[in-house]
């Protein structure tokens, strides 16, 4: 089986068969990395640059992780101590990078559309790795397959995604993959957060209470407030905030259901997540983050065998 696209520029250009294969492999090499030597040949002589024009601990990391594990070779590039402080544009940058014969390009930019950009002007393979407002795919490849060893499926699973749905990447790759894959979405969160034109969009349920979701829900996927992204206040108070939208123990205790707590990171605690609830044992965030490194390593061997 190979997937049906040479770039990983969004879940929307995936086929449910893709998504599928990406999680099984994702399982495969879970597997490999529970063993003492966690490294396989697999991506031996394949040259990875890893792009970051934007902030990112967990997803770099991962990447990085996930691209040693498989034996490729890898290299960093960070924005802020390049060329591009100098003026050079974004396809000068890449181009300059792939004469080096580096074969794939995982990529993450402010701009939503950047790597869509790239994709078309340059022949190596892109993964993104989180487009501005526009998609997160691997978080949400990670996310499904969290949800589908926490709960055994996906298939009729009910997620509530909570939080800032307008500037939120990771909530939109989730919307398209959970409705792929069968899954029922609801999204909460304060009105001026979710984009009005949703509901008819995408096939969503919308809630601006956020017990309600929670109630409805079987897994909630919480998600930061993006302040970096918003040019004007759309809600009070952070404290405010975390009053109406916040997700507390009190809250979960308050439900006649047990539900699963998830949260791509970096948590904003005492915000959108008390501390009690993300350390809590209803929260399988830390297993986001391990699941992470085997669902990119699935991703980047499918996609570079495609290409041999
Ligand atoms: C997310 C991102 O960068 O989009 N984080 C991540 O990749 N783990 C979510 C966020 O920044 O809030």
């Amino acid at each position: 089986m190979a997937l049906s696209t040479q770039h990983l520029l969004g879940i929307k250009d995936l086929k449910p068969e893709d998504i599928q294969l990406i999680l099984s492999t994702a399982q495969q090499f879970k597997e490999v990395l529970q063993r003492p030597v966690k490294k396989v040949p697999s991506l031996r002589d394949v040259t990875i640059v890893n792009l970051f024009f934007e902030n990112s601990t967990r997803t770099r990391m991962s990447f990085e992780l996930a691209e040693r594990r498989l034996s490729a070779d890898t290299l960093n590039f960070t924005a802020s101590a390049s060329s591009v402080a100098k003026g050079e544009t974004l396809l000068d940058t890449v181009n300059n990078i792939l004469s080096m014969k580096v074969d794939m390009v995982v990529m993450r930019h402010s701009a939503s559309g950047a790597p869509h950009f790239l994709a078309k002007h340059i022949p190596a393979a892109i993964v993104n790795a989180g487009d501005g407002i526009n998609e997160h795919p691997t978080q949400a490849l990670l996310d499904a397959f969290s949800m589908q060893e926490r709960t055994g499926k996906l298939e009729g699973l009910k997620v509530a995604i909570i939080g800032d749905i307008m500037h939120s990447r990771v909530a939109l790759s989730n919307i398209y993959l959970l409705g792929k894959m069968g899954a029922e979405v609801m999204i909460a969160g304060p009105p001026t957060l979710i984009p009005k034109y949703i509901t008819e969009a995408l096939d969503v349920r919308v809630t601006y209470n956020v017990k309600e979701a929670l109630q409805w829900c079987d897994v909630a996927n919480v998600l930061r407030i993006q302040l970096e992204r918003q040019n004007q206040p759309l809600f009070s108070s952070l404290r405010e905030y975390n009053l109406a939208y916040g997700i507390s123990r009190r809250l979960l205790e308050s439900l006649d259901k047990e539900i699963v707590i998830m949260h791509p990171g970096p948590i904003n605690r005492g915000v959108e997540l008390d501390s009690d609830v993300a350390d809590g044992p209803h929260s399988i965030i830390l297993h986001q983050v391990e699941n992470g490194v085997a669902v990119r390593m699935a991703v980047l061997y499918l996609l570079a065998n495609r290409e041999n």
